[in-house]
């Protein structure tokens, strides 16, 4: 029987650091529900005290979001471990996470602490945190630049004072695989009640090893791991869950482990994940990219023909990269589509179900067929509820060679219809500069990237734009079968979610420190 190593999920929470990642409530709830379906054993739904937009996030993941237990990050500080209880209390399943750091650069440099504040500190924090909470998480940060005989005691300590899980953080990234496997070793011969928590880590990429530091501290005794989807995170990220979840699934020969992954659901959390922080997977990323699964030489083909073993270590439809299904057509009604989405894990108010199932009846009448994919993509947008500043209401392009293209837009802007017409050096320019103009948007354009959803011409094409203003940077998305049509509803998704973020009130994250 393999060792189940436990999946901390932290993209919520350290991925959404990554610059320009960060995501608003319905964006968090739609990642947080599809994390519960692909079976994390927890998520780290945000750092309560940061902003009250991150309490929210923790708060109503924690009441909405079930199978998972759902964890707050604080620093060891009275105020973050209150917050971050009163963002958990009452639902079924928390953990509160508290950290300081124990490297004598951080101590000195940073928190200007002594090592004995330091262990005080963590202690009394975790203290208080079990005062609300069983499940305690206590972190070194640094700990890999950390002396190790003051890091062994420091664990003893909280262990001591009820953590029930350690972490061993390498924050900058900075260990060796052989390195970290024997800082793991260490702390289970040294550390004498480490039989009492559950050791756990967490790997950044900077030297792109964060996967196989973890791997390494799994062959060590790690029980836990710390990961986001697609392996984003603050700097070059953290390590991957998907590419930890198919080691430990395909390696199991040579770990003796593996984790509750439903690993069907890989490929639809890393393109929700991706999509809803608007940070696009590298084609040759492992297991998630575009050619992951590619095979382009003719050796390979040939043997892949012969027997699929021959080149293929894993089978796509392993992380649920199949042949696009059909799954629903024009005659297909309510029920069927209720009843669709019901068995793929969607619970949707009857509010959400309306908007849902007129917006997929739209789409069967342009296109023939209506795939998983195509859901998916209508779910991610129609279930948001950032409020409409800006809604289209008609567009009409004309462009090709020798006509300089020309947009016409008519907008609902607040509740008052307007139109306008505008020029630019080619369709999607023109659409972009005519709401520009009618917006009066000061934002600036910094990613437009397009995609078609499935195969064909009729496909779908999803756009997905960034857009900066100020220290404020957005995603927006829009899909269409026409392109011109998807780009403008992703660049006026944008700008309502920039509208959105104003008339709150700009609320800005503390600092971790
Ligand atoms: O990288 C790090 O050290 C962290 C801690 C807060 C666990 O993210
Ligand atoms: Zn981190």
């Amino acid at each position: 029987m393999s060792r189940i190593i436990r999946i901390f999920d932290t993209t919520l929470r350290d991925g959404e650091q990554s610059p320009g990642a960060a995501m608003n409530l319905d964006e968090k709830l739609m990642v947080a529900k599809q994390l519960a379906r692909l079976g994390v054993d927890i998520i780290e739904a945000g750092f309560a005290y940061s902003s009250p937009g991150d309490f929210e996030a923790v708060r109503r993941i924690a009441q909405e979001v079930e199978g998972p237990v759902i964890c707050s990050l604080a620093r060891a500080r009275p105020e973050d471990v209150d917050r971050a209880w009163e963002a958990l209390k009452g639902a079924p399943k928390v953990r509160i996470h508290t950290f300081i750091s124990t490297s004598d650069i951080h101590l000195k440099h940073q928190f200007r602490l002594t090592r004995d504040q330091a262990r005080e500190r963590a202690v009394e924090m975790v203290t208080r945190a079990r005062g609300y909470v069983e499940d305690v998480e206590f972190s070194p940060m640094d700990a890999t630049r950390s002396d190790a005989k003051y890091l062994y005691e420091v664990l003893e300590a909280v262990i001591g004072a009820g953590a029930s899980t350690v972490n061993i953080p390498d924050t900058v990234g900075y260990a060796t695989p052989h390195e970290f496997g024997r800082l793991i070793r260490g702390i289970r011969e040294n550390v004498p009640n480490i039989k009492q928590a559950v050791i756990s880590v967490h790997c950044h990429n900077d030297l792109g090893v964060a996967v196989a530091n973890s791997l390494a501290a799994i062959v060590e005794g790690a029980g836990q791991v710390e990961c986001t989807i697609n392996g984003i995170g603050e700097r070059a990220g953290n390590a991957s869950l998907e590419e930890l979840a198919m080691g430990l699934r395909t390696r199991k020969d040579f770990y003796g482990a593996d984790t509750h992954i439903v690993t069907e659901e890989i490929t639809k959390t890393s393109r929700l994940v991706s999509n809803v922080t608007g940070m696009v997977v590298q084609p040759n990323k492992a297991i998630v990219g575009a050619n992951a699964f590619a095979h382009a030489s003719g050796i390979h083909q040939d043997g892949l023909l012969k027997d699929k073993t021959t080149y293929e270590i894993m089978r796509p439809e392993s992380i649920g990269l199949g042949k696009s299904t059909m799954v629903m057509g024009k005659l297909s009604g309510r029920h069927a589509f209720r009843q669709h989405l019901e068995d793929r894990g969607y619970k949707l108010t009857e509010d959400e179900l309306n908007k849902a199932f007129e917006r997929f009846k739209r789409l069967a009448d342009q296109k023939k067929e209506v795939y998983e994919e195509d859901i998916e993509v209508i779910l991610t947008e129609e279930l948001q509820t950032i409020p409409e500043t800006y809604r289209l209401l008609s567009l009409h392009v004309e462009s090709g060679t020798g006509m300089t293209p020309k947009a016409e837009i008519e907008l609902d802007v607040d509740g008052n219809r307007m139109r306008r017409e505008g020029n630019g050096d080619g369709p999607v320019d023109a659409a972009y500069r005519t709401i520009a103009a009618m917006t009066q948007t000061k934002s600036t354009l910094i990613a437009y990237v397009v995609k078609a959803i499935t195969g064909g011409t009729d496909a779908q094409g999803e756009v997905m734009v960034k857009v900066e203003e100020g220290p404020k940077t957005v995603t927006g998305h829009g899909a269409d079968t026409d392109i011109i049509v998807a780009s403008a509803k992703a660049y006026l998704n944008a700008l309502n979610k920039l509208e959105h973020w104003k008339r709150k009130g700009n609320e800005a994250k503390i600092n971790y420190i």
